[in-house]
């Protein structure tokens, strides 16, 4: 059984005993609601760590007062047997006030790059929220390196920048998006969605998809993305965004453009909102 912690101080006494028997240390950070997506990245880290830490907080920064923090799905019991069967080292789930206590003052805010735009448009506070958590957690554990899947493909490049520009030296690796047969990509708001709206979120990846296999062979990308976004219309979302972006940088592309490209898409259906991402094929 994976040891579940809630304190910093004793998660600092484990780590401590294992960097000092040489132990390389991997991180993945969760909000718990755990589906095969965090599984495959806790298996990257397996591979690559002698021990695996896995925190779940969810971190009431990076919500909005009118966002889902309160009804976000807390199953801390069902996360750790399925951590247990990983073979996961140590659970840190520590309590809000572990985190933030009275008096709390300081955030991390990305001003610049690739936290511009995208989620931001819709949720200016987000990545206020994820960069602070995610430096707090890292200097918490202090991992040798950490794992985010490319499903938050904003996310991961705001987390690489962070740890460029604040030169925290722990590797940030990527675990592709685990999606379901019909391409829906797991997520633990997934279970917000009625019968009726699951069955008409497949159109979501499949325009995206598609639009990605266009451009790729030679379609001009304004025309093709604003046809994909009529279809993910038609299929019954509202588009907060659907774009074509440097797939690093995250900077708009305009006009003839080089090196990867990744389409990104937020869209809402019955009161879920979903995000995905793809890369362009080259060549
Ligand atoms: P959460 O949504 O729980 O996701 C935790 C990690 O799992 C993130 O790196 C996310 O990209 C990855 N993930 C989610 N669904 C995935 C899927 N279908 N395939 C592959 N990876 C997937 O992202 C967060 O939590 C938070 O913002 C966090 C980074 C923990 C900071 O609070």
């Amino acid at each position: 059984q994976t040891p579940i912690i809630h304190s910093k101080a004793r998660l600092r006494e484990i780590t401590a005993q294992w960097r000092g028997s040489g132990d390389a240390i991997a991180l993945v950070p969760t909000m718990g609601a755990l589906h095969e997506g965090h599984l495959a990245l806790v298996r990257t880290a397996r591979q690559r760590a002698a021990r695996v830490i896995v925190s779940i907080f969810v971190n009431p920064a990076q919500f909005a007062p009118h966002e889902d923090f309160g009804r976000y799905p807390r199953t801390l019991e069902a996360d750790a047997e399925k951590l247990s069967e990983e073979q996961v080292d140590l659970i840190y789930a520590p309590a809000a006030e572990e985190m933030y206590p009275a008096g709390y003052a300081t955030r991390v805010v990305p001003d610049a790059g690739p936290a511009l735009g995208l989620e931001s448009d819709a949720r200016p506070h987000f990545f206020g929220g994820v960069a602070t958590v995610v430096s707090k957690l890292f200097l918490q554990v202090r991992p040798d390196l950490a794992v985010f899947g490319e499903k938050d493909w904003q996310q991961l490049q705001v987390v690489r920048q962070m740890v460029r520009d604040l030169d925290i030296d722990i590797d940030i690796v990527a675990g592709h998006t685990v999606r379901e047969a019909d391409g829906l990509a797991l997520s633990s708001r997934n279970a917000y969605l009625s019968p009726e709206h699951r069955a008409a979120v497949p159109a979501l990846h499949r325009a995206l998809s598609e639009a990605a296999s266009l451009i790729g062979g030679g379609a001009p990308m304004g025309a093709t993305l604003v046809r994909a976004r009529q279809a993910v219309e038609r299929a019954g979302f509202s588009v907060d965004y659907l774009e074509g972006r440097h797939a690093e940088s995250l900077t708009p592309i305009e006009g003839p453009h080089h090196g990867p490209v990744r389409l990104l898409v937020a869209a809402r259906i019955g009161g879920t909102r979903l995000i995905d991402n793809v890369p362009v094929p080259s060549d």
